[in-house]
Formats: structure tokens, sequence, C-alpha cells
């Protein structure tokens, strides 16, 4: 297999919100690598830290721990205003709510071309109108939209109005955070298979974030599960869903809805109960590569027990 180029590396990467006093770690120890052209899909019920991540890559949460590479180069911390600049204009975020994320009282002409206005403002006006036109298309959209408000569309318009905010700026790198999780189940498909359309034709690599497995399978070649800051487990797509070896990940694959109904009905949900690895201080859980590609949190004991699961 050729090698594969990683695009974002995060190391040992810490947020921690409140003071001193009362510090609060959101996000504690993860470490993951994105490569080039790959849909990353990290998963985690709700407050478990994947926004918080999201907002470290581009620079909005303040890390407090670690560091975060793009492109070979430290984007976390102090850096340079040419470092800051490309992460402006490489990365861009996706967010869950359409109508909470978008400006009510501006027009989508000027909400998809805002984010142009933080470069070096060289643009001419007809320069600006043209890059609106071709974002609003290569989302589906009308360029004629452009003059009218955010409230004048469907959800499922409003996030491609969201999708062409990000892709006017030509990124990289896009940090999907929950795209479809407040859109009708009817429309989510057409909001997926547009954004993997816009991957094979731009070459974008993606950071998907969702709350549960279901959404991220088909569409992300590797998955991370979190779990309150820390990550559980991490594998390509297939692997983790033919061999999960943590509790927690084997919670989550036990809440997707089986399309057997009688399977169904007699499902057992598997409930996590973080006490139960009796972690002692002599056997710590560490972040443990068990097979290429394929890590785990796990203490000795586990990983005994995960080896043999594996027919290692
Ligand atoms: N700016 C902040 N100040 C203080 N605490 C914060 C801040 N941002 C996030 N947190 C806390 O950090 C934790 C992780 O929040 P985060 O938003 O990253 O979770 P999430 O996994 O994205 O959840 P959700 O699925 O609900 O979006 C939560 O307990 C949250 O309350
Ligand atoms: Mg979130």
């Amino acid at each position: 297999m050729a090698e594969r180029e990683k695009l974002l590396e995060v190391r040992d990467l810490k947020v921690t919100f409140g003071n001193k006093r009362h510090p609060f770690t959101a996000v504690d120890g993860v470490s993951f690598d994105i490569y080039r052209g790959e849909t990353f899909g990290l998963v985690g019920e709700s407050g478990s830290g994947k926004t918080t991540i999201g907002r470290a890559i581009i620079r909005v949460n303040p890390v407090s721990g670690g560091t975060i590479k793009y492109d070979g180069q430290i984007i976390s911390g102090k850096v340079s205003r040419e470092v800051d600049h490309h992460v402006i204009e490489n990365i861009q975020m996706i967010f869950q709510d359409p109508m909470a994320s978008l400006n009510e009282r501006a027009k989508v002409d000027y909400i998809v071309s805002e984010g142009l206005y933080n470069l070096n403002g060289r643009l001419s006006e007809a320069e600006r109108q043209e890059k609106v036109s071709r974002a609003l298309s290569a989302v589906g959209l009308l360029p004629e939209f452009a003059s009218r408000f955010p409230h004048e569309f469907s959800g499922g318009q409003r996030q491609r109005i969201g999708i062409a905010r990000a892709l006017i700026m030509d990124p990289t790198f896009i940090i999907a955070d929950e795209p479809i999780s407040a859109l009708d189940v009817s429309i989510r498909a057409q909001v997926l298979n547009l954004m993997s359309r816009l991957q094979k034709e731009r070459g974008l690599t993606y950071l998907f974030i969702a709350h549960d497995l279901s959404v991220v399978r088909f569409i992300s070649d590797r998955i991370g599960v979190i779990y309150r800051g820390k990550l559980m487990e991490l594998a390509e797509s297939e692997q983790l869903f033919a061999h999960p070896l943590h509790p927690y990940t084997r919670s989550l694959l036990s809440a997707i809805p089986m399309p057997d109904p009688v399977g169904e009905r007699d499902k057992k949900l598997l409930v996590y109960d973080p006490a139960a690895h009796g972690y002692t201080p002599e056997d710590p859980p560490q972040w443990v590569e068990i097979e290429p590609g394929h890590f785990v949190r796990a203490n000795e004991r586990e990983l005994d027990a995960y080896r043999k699961q594996l027919g290692q």
C-alpha cells in the first residue's frame, strides 16, 4: 500500500476550561491522525468533547497540552501570523444547526462570502460575486438565492448555504460538526451525498463529527470513539464494526437499530459502565495499537483478552 500522507496529527491533546480552582478537562490526552483525502468519523455522546476538539483545531479553543500539526506544521499554541493565516485559509467548519449558525439578518450573499473578508481583501466586487455564485452552484443552489435571507430556506437548503460558506474559501480540510443531526431524515442522505461528491471533486479531507455510529459508518474511512474527553477506540470503519473491542464501542453498536424487527425486539442494549473496568494504579489503561491501525484504551489484563478475541 502506498504511504498515506498525514494531513492532521493530534498528539496528547488536552483542553481545559474553567479556572485554576475549578478546572474542567473537556479533552484529555487525545491522539489521532487524519490522512489526506479521507473521512475521519469522530463519535461520542453529548458532552464528550467532540466540538471542543474541532474548535481546538481551528484555533478557537486554546489547548492546554499536547500539539496539533497540520500539513507538517504545528498550528496549536502560539504560532506565527503566516501559520494562523494558513489555518484560516485551509480549514473550514460546518455546523449542526444551520439556523443558529447563520446570521438571520444578513443576506445569503454576505453569509456565504463573510470568510473572504478575513483574507487579504484584494477581491473586487465582481470577483466576490462570482465566487458566491460558484459556491452556491456547487451546493445545488441557484445563484439568485444570494439576495435572499436564511429564513426563506428549508433546513436542508440552509445546510447547503453553510457548506457553500465553507467552500468559498477553497479549503483543503473541512470539520463537519454534526452537519445532518438537525435535518429531517429524508434530506440527510442528500446532504451526505453532496458532501461526498464535493470530497471526490475537490480532494477534500473531512473530520465528520456525529453522535452515533450509524451516521458515520458508511461515509468514514476510519472512526474514533470518544467518551468523556478520552478516545476509547479507533480503527478502520469495517474493522470497528467487525471487531469492536472496547465495551463503550460495543454499547454504541448495540444502540444502532437493526433492519430486522424480530431481532430488534429481542435485542439487548448494552450499557457502558466505566467503573466495571476495575482499573488499578498497578495496571492502568493506556492507548495501544493492538493491531495495525486499530487502537484501543485498555490495561494489560484487558489487552490479553482483546488479543485472544482478535485471534492473536
Ligand atoms: N467554552 C466552554 N467553557 C466551559 N466549558 C465548556 C466550553 N465548551 C465546552 N465546554 C464543556 O466541555 C465539555 C465538552 O463539550 P463539547 O461541546 O466539546 O461536547 P460535544 O461532544 O461536542 O457534545 P454535543 O454532542 O452535545 O455537541 C462539555 O462538558 C461542555 O460543557
Ligand atoms: Mg458538539
